[in-house]
């Protein structure tokens, strides 16, 4: 790496700018290898700033200075000053100015895919969160908000789009040329980061919403020409969103124009760039054909998300980029809300659950734990965490759960009126729930401000003399990297004593009476609960529904699990039941102690849901899925074996799939397709009900579950059928395996997305080769080292979903991936980076793994000249 090594930032550090920009006015001349851009910026100086007759530094990255004028009279050069990240004015005046500033860029060459690109021959931005600066010289952070106009000018044939934030205003011809342009205009003051441009030859599907006060808005989805009869279901999100923003917050939109950009080269998933949201394709694009039913869920709720930062994010932004949970944390949470109001919540809350237990659980267990709130980084675009998104999700959640429905509502509209227009902090946003609900939320806060996942563990005891039931809880939070002391929380616990007839008793706690909410606060490191007039030995459901993001040790007996799993009237509880049964038949067989009869009485449990024609098929689905061989591996805690975890986990599936082969056919029968696809909850719930089954199937009886899924290949009735048939089949190392990944490519090689999902099915094949197979997918001429979609298929699809393969004993699995992050590295540092937190876990390893991924992380912080990005991660899972 570089001889200086990269120094972090620190949000004791904030300071506001000497000066603030007001207005900004942007003129475009698009070209491909030369675009020039003519900046004029309205500034004056900052009442707020400590600093009197500062220099004027302004943010700049690979861009060409051109000129620089001063109130309309051009600088001479010994006036100013330039490097490779900014542009220096020493003297300027103290009162209302502007600069004009005019540079060039090569968007053609910009494959970080970061400031002004080129994707699939259109020019496009991605701005957040330092890429403004890549377009012009700015104060590129989020507390200083301009208002933008905008004037875009390209060749007519080439871009005929013109497309940037706000209304439009303008357009025409320039005559006598073969150019146009547009004029476009933003009324509400933004922050750089939310800076958007697209120009090119794209096909279009508009629509109109009308808003509660009934504001007509023209809705915009632009993608790739040939692609517009898949763009139905991205549309009806967009509309539903709208909807849904106005019932459940009363937030309404307010522009003209919400327009949508899909483009196949984007480093992430969506941004929400003010009325001109950029995707990444494959959140937009959906048919039948193409498109899972999960990719349906995803489409509908990354639209919702990128919309609903129209509010959580841009009227109200961030301060620094310290508090980007304020945005992302909030942002998620709505998303969910969404989701489990338009379809069902129980299902929804269990998947958010999965969702962190498989990336935040283990980021917050390893190296490269940090507060939902950071306070210091080294690259900020490596702070687009789990932990700032999921867990700052949980804390919003949490603050619901405390305070309730009512509060809640209230303290969002209050935080809406308070800050709308401005750039907040985390403080701000808590004090609002604190006001409205008229709670100290002092203590709650350490949740934005300490890292690592608290363990709480509970003791029970009943005394039938005295009908007391009584609950000692106590947390840990294990330390983690900078933070050795933890302070206890002040964790929400929904619960519930649970009968034998399976009905929840009333709870009658000490000191307090019968509670109405049956939520638990618990604040101390060590607390007891005592209840009281309990008539019989309860089993405890304790932190139902997930009401905080914690792990729960009860130590409950199988016997009391296995009840809990089949009554619990929490269903998320019951779910959990079944998940830490599976753990413990999981941990069994990977230490050689399992017990037959265990196994059949998980098993005939559950064949009674599966049998219960009252539960959901998608929580059936749900049920039927046992924990991931990463939350096996972090259940081992330390010395794993990978090899032995997969081995394990595939046992019990196998074992308990024999012992469920009567219900698993039953449902193949009942779940067929008759009609056309739909994506509704229902149908969607039936097929991850049939996939699930289609899965173990194939683990337990080979021979019968093979012909299911060749069955299911031979004339697939959708793309979700498809992917999953072909999923179910590639778990295991047959001849099938091979042929059926060559057929799927073949039969969809035309259609990148479907690429995509042929890489990462290949990516997850376990057994010996693996790497192997890694290393010769990259050399295939579909596979594309600067799109970020492919490389994500493939790396992050074996990294993540390969755990075996990828921590082979051999080390075969880091080397290819080490060799990918440094080659990556060179062009895009953002993707690098994301393969590079695939090692985040190799700590709990064995040692031969552990010397192994060590040797290959050391390798890649030798090379000179490695970026920030990568150098942060790798050097954090390093040291850590
Ligand atoms: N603001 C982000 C996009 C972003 C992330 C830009 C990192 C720059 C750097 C956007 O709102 C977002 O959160 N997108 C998510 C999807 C979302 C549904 C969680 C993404 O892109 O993964
Ligand atoms: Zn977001």
């Amino acid at each position: 790496m570089n001889t200086d090594t990269p120094q972090p930032v620190r949000l004791e550090d904030y300071r506001p700018t000497p000066y603030l920009i007001d207005a900004v006015d942007l003129d475009f001349r698009l070209d491909p290898s030369a675009t020039q851009v003519r900046a004029r910026l309205s500034l004056r100086p900052n009442p707020a700033s400590a600093e009197k007759d500062a220099a004027l530094v302004l943010d700049g990255e690979r861009i060409t200075l051109r000129s620089v004028s001063l109130d309309g009279a051009l600088l001479a050069s010994d006036h100013y000053g330039v490097d490779e990240q900014s542009l220096t004015v020493g003297k300027v005046p103290q009162a209302p100015f502007t600069l004009e500033i005019v540079t060039t860029c090569d968007p053609s060459a910009n494959t970080e895919l970061s400031g002004l690109y080129i994707s699939g021959g259109v020019f496009c931005t991605q701005c957040e969160a330092e890429g403004f600066r890549r377009i012009t010289y700015f104060y590129d952070r989020p507390d200083v908000m301009a208002r933008y106009t905008v004037r875009i000018e390209a060749e007519r044939e080439q871009f005929p789009i013109l497309l940037s934030n706000g209304n439009p205003r303008e357009r025409d011809v320039i005559g006598g040329t073969t150019r146009h342009f547009a004029v476009w205009d933003d009324p509400f003051p933004k922050p750089s980061y939310l800076f958007a441009l697209v120009a090119g030859d794209l096909g279009a599907v508009h629509d109109m919403f009308t808003t509660a006060s009934g504001r007509e808005v023209s809705l915009g989805i632009y993608v790739q020409k040939g692609n517009e009869d898949r763009c139905a279901w991205a549309m009806e999100a967009v509309k539903a969103s709208m909807r849904w923003d106005e019932q459940r917050f009363g937030r309404e939109y307010d522009l003209d124009v919400f327009n949508i950009v899909a483009v196949p080269d984007f480093n992430m998933g969506a941004m929400e760039n003010k009325g001109l949201n950029v995707f990444n394709d494959k959140y937009i694009l959906a048919n039948p054909e193409t498109a899972t039913d999960l990719d349906y869920v995803n489409i509908e709720s990354i639209i919702a998300h990128e919309y609903f930062h129209n509010w959580t994010g841009n009227r109200i932004t961030c301060r620094d980029w310290f508090q980007l949970c304020l945005k992302e944390g909030l942002t998620v949470f709505r998303d969910q809300e969404f989701t489990s109001d338009i379809r069902s919540r129980a299902v929804k809350r269990i998947a958010d659950v999965k969702t962190l237990r498989a990336r935040q659980f283990p980021e917050d267990n390893g190296p490269l734990a940090h507060p939902a709130r950071p306070a210091s980084y080294i690259e900020i675009n490596n702070f687009y965490t789990p932990t700032v998104y999921e867990k700052g999700a949980e804390i919003c959640r949490m603050m619901l759960t405390l305070i309730g429905e009512t509060a809640f509502r209230k303290a969002m509209d209050l935080y809406f009126a308070r800050h709308d227009g401005e750039a907040a902090t985390v403080e701000q946003f808590v004090q609002c729930m604190a006001e409205a609900s008229g709670r100290d939320l002092t203590q709650f806060f350490t949740w934005y401000s300490q890292a690592g996942t608290p363990v709480v563990t509970a003791e029970t005891a009943y005394d039938p003399a005295r009908r007391q039931y009584t609950l000692t809880l106590e947390q840990k939070v294990k330390a983690t990297p900078g933070q050795a002391e933890k302070l206890p929380l002040h964790i929400p616990l929904a619960i519930g004593l649970v009968g034998p007839d399976g009905e929840d008793m009333p709870l009658d706690l000490d000191g307090v009476g019968v509670l109405n909410a049956a939520l638990i606060e618990l604040n101390e490191q060590r607390q007891t609960f005592r209840f009281n007039n309990v008539p019989q030995r309860p089993v405890l459901s304790l932190n139902r529904g997930f009401s905080a993001p914690v792990k729960l040790e009860a130590s409950l007996t199988f016997a009391d699990e296995l009840f809990l799993m089949g009554h619990d009237g929490d269903s998320f509880n019951r779910w959990e039941a079944g998940q830490r049964l599976g753990r413990s038949l999981i941990l069994a067989a990977y230490a050689g102690t399992e017990s037959a009869a265990d196994a059949e009485a998980y098993a005939q449990a559950l064949a009674r849901i599966l049998n219960a024609p009252s539960v959901d098929d998608a929580f059936k689905a749900l049920m039927l899925a046992l924990p991931t061989e990463s939350e096996i591996a972090a259940a081992l805690a330390a010395d794993v074996d990978t090899d032995k975890v997969h081995a394990a986990r595939d046992a019990v599936r196998a074992r308990l799939a024999r012992h469920l082969s009567g219900p698993l056919a039953e449902i193949w029968q009942r779940t067929a397709e008759t009609g056309p696809y739909r994506p509704d909850p229902a149908s969607t719930a039936r097929r991850a009900l049939r996939q699930a089954a289609l899965a173990l199937m194939v683990m337990g009886d080979a021979p019968r579950g093979t012909a299911w899924a060749l069955s299911e290949l031979a004339s697939p009735h959708s793309m979700s059928a498809e992917i999953g048939a072909l999923a179910a089949l590639v778990q295991a190392d047959g001849p099938e395996r091979e042929r059926e990944l060559d057929r799927f490519h073949q039969r969809h090689a035309h259609e990148h997305l479907l690429v995509d999902k042929w890489l990462m099915l290949n990516a997850q094949c376990a057994g010996p080769g693996a790497a192997r197979r890694i290393e010769r997918l990259t050399r295939h001429p579909d596979f594309k080292w600067t799109t970020p979609n492919k490389v994500y298929a493939l790396f992050a699809g074996f990294t993540g979903g390969n755990p075996a393969g990828f921590n082979a004993a051999d080390g075969s699995g880091y080397r290819v991936v080490a060799d990918a992050i440094i080659r990556l590295d060179a062009m895009n540092p953002q993707v690098a980076s994301r393969i590079a937190t695939g090692f985040r876990s190799c700590k709990l390893l064995n040692s031969i793994r552990k010397s192994a991924a060590e040797r290959e992380l050391n390798r890649v912080l030798a090379e000179p000249s490695l970026s920030r990005d990568v150098y942060e991660i790798v050097s954090k899972i390093v040291n850590g």
